[in-house]
């Protein structure tokens, strides 16, 4: 079965079962000022979840472009992909568990033929301290799609400790088996939607013997067990409750959250543990076989290289269709990182000529069958291209001076700053490097000659902080910190109900979108600016911590959505009038800004304002 064949299957299955299905959203979130990237197919559904009124019904379903930046370093192994599909049925406060598992079973085992004594499931097993029940109701759910099968699915608890036991449904605590973006601990914002989960979970087979191949093999071995025995190919999010300041309350309405890898699926469908044998990467790895003149084999020693090739150039092919074109800043330094990693990765193969434009066309003919990436096919050959061309350039002179450095068996923040700045070597590179020496990087002196450096381009029209490692003219990173001046003043004004919801800055004037009802008076408008005028007049200095992410939100810092994968966030204080989660860059005293003045004040959609101000 290919992903094509996969994909359409699923989405022609809830078409049946009254399904609106609706196109993918692009990697980069619009309206959502929190997240660089989708990395989940709810993400661009929250609004619905919570109770907006979808156009097209209660029921829709889609496969998503996700992209997850904390899975980069995760590649290699034969499971994890940065880019991927995500293949989502929602049900928005129409059917619950009854009718999803019931479809779910009927989709893998009928449309799928996948052997129901391969599949295994997990369930919720409850948090008392929260007074949410373990998902009794989800276990005989499944166990009577099993039975009807001729299969007992037992039931079992505390796997991790006992391993399988026989066991067809397992148990397990709310870090596996509850899903919301913020996980459930304490500091999960208030208002963000959650639920327990059931995930859905494919055995390549206990005779491949995997588990005892693997670093693992110590373990007992069970479905979430790192292995690579099992593989999770979906998951079932029963969307019930919301956030509230003192524990959990039933949403207004119940909804069901499906997701699946479409790449995940395929790969149970045809039964390889390697991901990279599915269709949609085959093309590539016979190409990249053609260029280094290697073979692919899934245990040999460069099969690494291979892998993060073939998964970092389809993730910038779409990266780059959706907008992000290589650069120094935000998404699409992600983009940069990307193709710089294959080219290293490609070097180590022994290719040496410019070779990943072959391997991005076999992306571009693939996902022309579902997107209209052939109008930008140049323009993506391009960027790809000229990136790995002028990284090509530096990069063997990098790796001879990495080489020369490290032999003290130490990089100092100085010498990866020059291999930074000389040789075009994201930080992360170097680290990488580093720790296949089993060497450190001072990363805080490295941050340090980052701002030395930011410092010494003061003048410059262009500006690199590690702040995303932007190229930030003044004006706009001065309409940054005034964004978060305005933020503060607006929640003293009108009041805490006032959030983000958007954000964008030209060289100009910021646009600040936020959650009031009313339109604002015009001596609330000029409160608002008389505040920010103050705190500018006050100089107050910029300062940027970075705090795991609990300690943040304890500290009550704003950023409703802020970045919920990373579990190091960086605040950004300005005096004790805003701590606010935030990428940067900032200036480093508010007296820099000059004069706030707002120009409008509108509404942007229901319940939402905006406003556009300058600084002069
Ligand atoms: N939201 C869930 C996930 O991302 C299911 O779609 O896994």
């Amino acid at each position: 079965m290919t992903t094509h064949e996969l994909r359409q299957k699923y989405l022609d299955f809830f078409k049946n079962k009254g399904h609106a299905i609706i196109p993918s959203a692009s990697l980069l979130p619009e309206n959502d000022p929190t997240t660089l990237f989708t990395s989940a197919g709810m993400q661009p559904m929250i609004p619905y979840l919570l109770g907006e009124k979808h156009p097209l019904g209660v029921r829709i379903a889609d496969s998503q472009r996700c992209f997850r930046t904390q899975d980069i370093n995760e590649i290699g192994d034969n499971r994890h992909t940065t880019c991927f599909e995500m293949l989502g049925n929602w049900s928005l406060g129409d059917y619950f568990k009854k009718e999803q598992i019931s479809w779910m079973f009927e989709f893998l085992t009928k449309e799928l033929k996948l052997d129901p004594n391969r599949i295994f499931i997990t369930v919720f097993g409850g948090k008392l301290d929260i007074n949410i029940p373990k998902d009794d109701d989800a276990v005989q759910l499944w166990q009577e799609e099993f039975k009807k099968l001729g299969i007992e699915a037992k039931a079992v608890e505390n796997v991790t400790e006992n391993g399988m036991q026989d066991g067809k449904i397992f148990y397990y605590d709310e870090t596996k088996n509850w899903w919301s973006r913020a996980g459930i601990s304490s500091s999960m914002p208030v208002g963000e939607p959650g639920g327990p989960d059931s995930e859905i979970f494919w055995d390549f087979g206990v005779d491949k013997q995997i588990h005892e191949n693997s670093q693992f093999s110590k373990q007992k071995c069970h479905v979430n067990c790192d292995c690579g025995r099992f593989i999770e190919i979906g998951n079932n999010v029963f969307m019930q409750y919301i956030k509230t300041k003192t524990g959990f309350e039933q949403l207004p309405q119940q909804n069901v959250d499906f997701g699946g890898g479409l790449e995940r699926m395929t790969m149970a469908a045809i039964d390889s543990p390697d991901i990279f044998n599915i269709d949609l990467f085959q093309t590539a790895i016979r190409k990249l076989e053609d260029i280094s003149g290697k073979k692919y084999d899934a245990n040999a020693d460069d099969n690494k290289a291979f892998r993060i090739i073939c998964d970092h150039l389809k993730a910038a092919t779409l990266l780059i269709f959706d907008g992000a074109n290589p650069s120094n800043v935000d998404q699409g330094y992600f983009t940069r990182r990307l193709i710089r990693r294959s080219v290293r990765y490609a070097h180590q193969l022994g290719i040496e000529k410019s070779f990943a434009n072959q391997i991005v066309e076999e992306y571009i003919n693939y996902y022309s069958e579902i997107y209209k990436i052939d109008s930008k096919k140049d323009q993506i050959l391009a960027e790809i291209t000229s990136e790995e061309e002028k990284f090509a350039k530096t990069l063997e002179k990098g790796l001879k001076e990495f080489e020369k450095m490290s032999r003290g068996n130490k990089i100092s923040g100085h010498e990866a700053f020059i291999l930074f700045s000389t040789y075009g070597f994201p930080l992360e590179m170097t680290e990488e490097l580093a720790l296949e020496k089993g060497i450190n990087i001072d990363e805080a002196e490295f941050n340090s000659e980052f701002v030395k450096h930011q410092n010494l381009s003061r003048h410059g029209s262009e500006k690199k902080f590690k702040g995303g490692l932007a190229e930030h003219s003044d004006a706009t990173m001065k309409l940054h910190t005034a964004t978060h001046l305005l933020h503060s003043a607006l929640r003293q004004v009108l009041g805490k109900h006032v959030n983000q919801k958007g954000s964008n800055i030209t060289e100009e004037r910021l646009r600040f979108d936020f959650t009031h009802p009313d339109k604002m008076t015009p001596e609330q408008i000029k409160k608002v600016e008389d505040l920010v005028n103050k705190w500018i007049e006050a100089d107050y200095q910029v300062i940027c911590q970075e705090l795991p992410y609990d300690e943040a939100r304890e500290k009550k810092v704003t950023g409703l959505f802020e970045d919920k994968y990373g579990d190091i966030v960086k605040v950004y204080t300005v005096g004790d009038v805003s701590a606010e989660m935030c990428g940067g860059p900032h200036v480093e005293h508010t007296g820099e800004l000059g004069h706030f003045q707002i120009k409008k004040e509108e509404s942007s959609s229901a319940g939402i304002r905006r406003i556009k101000a300058v600084l002069n």
